[in-house]
């Protein structure tokens, strides 16, 4: 900077001349123009418009100037700035406009996106399908029964006419518990739930019993040593075989689907007379000529093995205080597991028991 002008009046100083204010202020525009974020904005001002900027040291040596001369040179660079500090505020606007711009799509969230990424967990069918046959029952008006899995060997075959020397006692392979003085036993089938209600409640009963029972079967692809059942009693006034085929074909419809239904074919339990095994209808080629044949679901046969069933014997109701005079009821069991692995064509039963998540999964949350 050159001192003030006080003792002579040069009639020009360089930096004030017309072309070097002019080239200052292009040399600022071009840098400003050039500047494309926000630091590089900051820097421009810094260099171009800062205390020490080219042009605002020029504004400095207007003073060195004669006073009539001061006034052109005051305008020149007052104009030369008051342009670069516009381009300067318009850069600045324009810089911080593409930037947020810029980080606004990067930062764009997809609303749209899927938001279930989290895994969704799954109910075991075996609940699944318990919890609806108890609810085709409960819809009709019966109760759900439920009792001990540790059972007495009483409940579980005596009075269900199966006394110690029945040959029959044998169908049912049984684990015993010790000592075998407590005459306790895992309960084979949950037909002592059945015997638990009559001993405590008076007819009409209609009970559905799902449960857990016990056999000392190997466990392999078609038998597991722990398995599910659901039994049903119905006892009241004047019931009979034609009341426990139209319960069962009632059941089959509800948890199967309408056109299902069930044929009886004569068989033997101890604890009912006549005695019956019930088959389901094939799902899948419905017994039809010339599908059946072929039907690898049923083998042929038009008709799936579902479970045991009959008119109780009136020996398991005087064991159990029911008067057979006056009341007689029906009867029936089916395995869950097999009803699974049935409809849903599993071939190995091990499945159904392993834990595994990926199995359940396809089931979700409901059958
Ligand atoms: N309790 C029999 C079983 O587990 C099934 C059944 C129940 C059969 C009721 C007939 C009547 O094998």
């Amino acid at each position: 900077m050159s001192a003030p002008n006080s003792d002579y009046d040069p009639v020009e100083v360089t930096p004030l001349r017309a072309d070097e204010v002019e080239r200052m202020r292009d040399e600022a525009l071009a840098a400003i123009a050039a500047a494309d974020t926000v630091e590089a904005v900051k820097q421009a001002r810094l260099h171009h418009a800062g205390d020490r900027s080219p042009l605002a040291l020029a504004n400095r040596e207007i003073g060195a100037l004669p006073p009539q001369a001061r006034k052109e040179a005051g305008q020149r660079v007052g104009q030369a700035r008051g342009a670069v500090s516009q381009a300067i505020a318009a850069r600045s606007v324009a810089v911080e406009a593409a930037e947020e711009e810029r980080m606004l799509a990067a930062e764009r969230v997809d609303v749209t996106l899927p938001w279930d990424v989290e895994p969704v967990g799954s109910r075991h069918p075996l609940t699944t399908i318990s919890e609806h046959v108890s609810d085709i029952f409960v819809a009709m008006g019966w109760a759900v029964a439920e009792g001990p899995e540790v059972e007495a060997e009483w409940l579980n075959f005596d009075a269900l006419n199966l006394g110690p020397d029945h040959p029959a006692r044998t169908m049912q392979d049984t684990f015993w518990v010790k000592p075998a003085s407590a005459a306790m036993v895992l309960r084979t089938h949950t037909s002592p739930v059945q015997v638990r209600t009559m001993l405590t409640r008076e007819p009409p009963i209609y009970i559905a019993c799902p449960g857990r029972v016990f056999r000392t079967d190997e466990l392999d692809a078609t038998h597991s040593p722990v398995f599910h059942q659901v039994e049903g009693l119905a006892i009241d006034e004047g019931l009979s075989m034609a009341h426990l085929k139209g319960t069962l074909d009632h059941f089959a419809e509800a948890l199967f689907g309408e056109g299902t239904t069930t044929r009886f074919r004569p068989s033997y339990f101890p604890f009912t007379e006549p005695s019956a095994e019930v088959d389901l209808l094939c799902h899948v080629c419905g017994n039809v000529p010339g599908v059946v044949e072929t039907c690898r679901t049923c083998r042929g046969e038009g008709w799936i093995e579902w479970g045991g069933c009959g008119v109780v014997n009136p020996r398991v109701l005087v064991a159990c205080g029911v008067d057979p005079e006056r009341y007689s009821g029906f009867a029936f069991g089916m395995g869950l597991d097999r009803t699974i692995t049935g409809r849903y064509e599993i071939v190995d039963l091990r499945d159904l028991f392993d834990g595994d998540i990926r199995f359940t999964q396809p089931f979700g949350v409901g059958l």
